[in-house]
């Protein structure tokens, strides 16, 4: 609290992956704000991070500025076509302004011209049909199976779009946002970034972007920068969600029950918690654009704040029992799905997800146990919160 706590937030700390929500407390209570070596100032309470998110003070970073300032150095002896800037130059949430404004009605009327509670009612029974004969499975896998069918069915993929493949380019689509990325890791991604400028088909969701977007003059590569976004923005954030979700539902005998029982109303609470809980998207970040004060803290024009969502979504201040999930849980006003300007254009679609998912799926798997003889294996991903496998057997 007086800047001299020793308490800091490290990411390289063992075990931070496996679970990072001890060392989010620790700093709530004792050193709510850090400025990190870079110069960013690190805010972890929900009283803090909520009204930045909700102020038009502050405005989302430009990913495209910083990889335009990185890609001679990532570069430099490389054959590759730097394609990093290219293709996140049209990514909403690090657009400000008229531009953003513009591109998220168009986005928004594309996403929402789609029946998606067709969709995903469609894919529910797929998936379980899918894994009906499965002895083992990963419930990481089973997450995103069911996602990848629904985005598959909307966005329009070429045939070549594997499901391997598009797993692999959501995930490095994710990474290439993350914090203290290596330049190997930005050359991986910069190649699969090339490899995607074919994935999307001209059908479908494509013409109907092209339609919405008459008049502002985009090149292929806008295109193409829109549908990577709403690819990533969609698949990674869902099958993180809805793995950690299923996981802990499954460890929770009486969380299980009160699914399986649950009526409608009851399943949109018991959804809005575990998206509180799980807060996939753990970090985003903020620059003010006047001078700001925060609990007596002075800090200039320009500063970069780091805003720990999931942080705040535990924040014992507004949230009773934090680290539990409780299902009827009436008063959540969680950040999960940021707020403001940015407030997440898919939040809709993710809830959907759940209400016509979560059900018909803990019905299905009821019949396997978690097993404890194989860990969580999680991703080493700071912004993002990754389940990479969850082993369950048939009991
Ligand atoms: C549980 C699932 C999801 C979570 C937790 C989530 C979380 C978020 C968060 C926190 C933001 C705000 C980022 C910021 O303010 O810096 C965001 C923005 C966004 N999300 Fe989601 N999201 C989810 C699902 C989806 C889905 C299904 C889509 C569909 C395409 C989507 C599309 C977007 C887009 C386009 C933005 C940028 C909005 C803007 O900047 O105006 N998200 N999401």
């Amino acid at each position: 609290m007086d800047g001299k706590s020793t308490i800091k937030w490290n990411p390289f700390a063992p075990d931070y992956f496996n679970d990072p929500y001890p060392i989010y407390a620790l700093c709530r209570q004792h050193n709510p704000i850090q400025k990190d070596s870079f110069g960013n100032i690190l805010l972890f309470r929900y009283r803090d991070i909520a009204p930045i998110l909700d102020s038009t003070d502050f405005e989302v970073s430009s990913l495209v500025t910083y990889f335009e300032s990185k890609e001679s150095y990532i570069f430099k002896n490389s054959p590759q076509c730097p394609f990093l800037a290219k293709t996140t130059s049209k990514w909403l949430m690090y657009l400000n302004g008229d531009i953003h404004r513009k591109l998220r009605i168009a986005l928004g009327k594309v996403l929402f011209s789609y029946d998606f509670d067709r969709l995903i009612q469609e894919a529910v029974k797929d998936s379980v049909n899918h894994f009906q004969d499965y002895q083992e499975l990963d419930l990481v896998h089973f997450s995103k199976y069911f996602i990848f069918h629904i985005l598959g069915q909307f966005i329009g993929l070429k045939d070549f779009a594997s499901f391997e493949k598009v797993v692999e380019y959501s995930n490095l689509a994710a990474r290439s946002q993350d914090i203290f990325v290596s330049k190997q890791m930005y050359l991986e991604i910069n190649q699969c970034f090339l490899w995607g400028k074919g994935l999307f088909s001209e059908t479908g969701f494509k013409a109907k972007l092209v339609k919405e977007l008459d008049g502002f003059e985009f090149e292929e590569d806008d295109y193409y920068s829109i549908l990577a976004v709403t690819l990533m923005a969609f698949f990674e954030t869902s099958k993180d969600n809805l793995a950690l979700t299923l996981h802990s539902i499954l460890s929770n005998p009486s969380l299980k029950e009160y699914v399986l029982n649950a009526d409608q109303k009851a399943i949109k609470l018991v959804s809005e918690e575990c998206i509180r809980y799980t807060s996939p998207l753990q970090f985003t970040v903020r620059i003010s654009k006047n001078e700001v004060i925060i609990h007596g803290q002075q800090f200039a024009a320009s500063t970069r704040f780091v805003l720990g969502i999931a942080s705040a979504n535990r924040d014992e201040e507004i949230f009773e029992s934090p680290d539990e999930i409780l299902p009827n849980r009436k008063v959540n006003p969680h950040l999960a799905f940021g707020a403001g300007a940015h407030l997440c254009l898919g939040a809709l679609i993710a809830r959907k997800e759940m209400e016509f998912g979560l059900k018909p799926m803990v019905e299905f798997l009821q019949k396997f146990n978690i097993d404890s003889t194989q860990p969580l294996e999680w991703g080493n991903q700071i912004f993002m919160r990754t389940l990479e496998r969850a082993m369950v057997k048939m009991h």
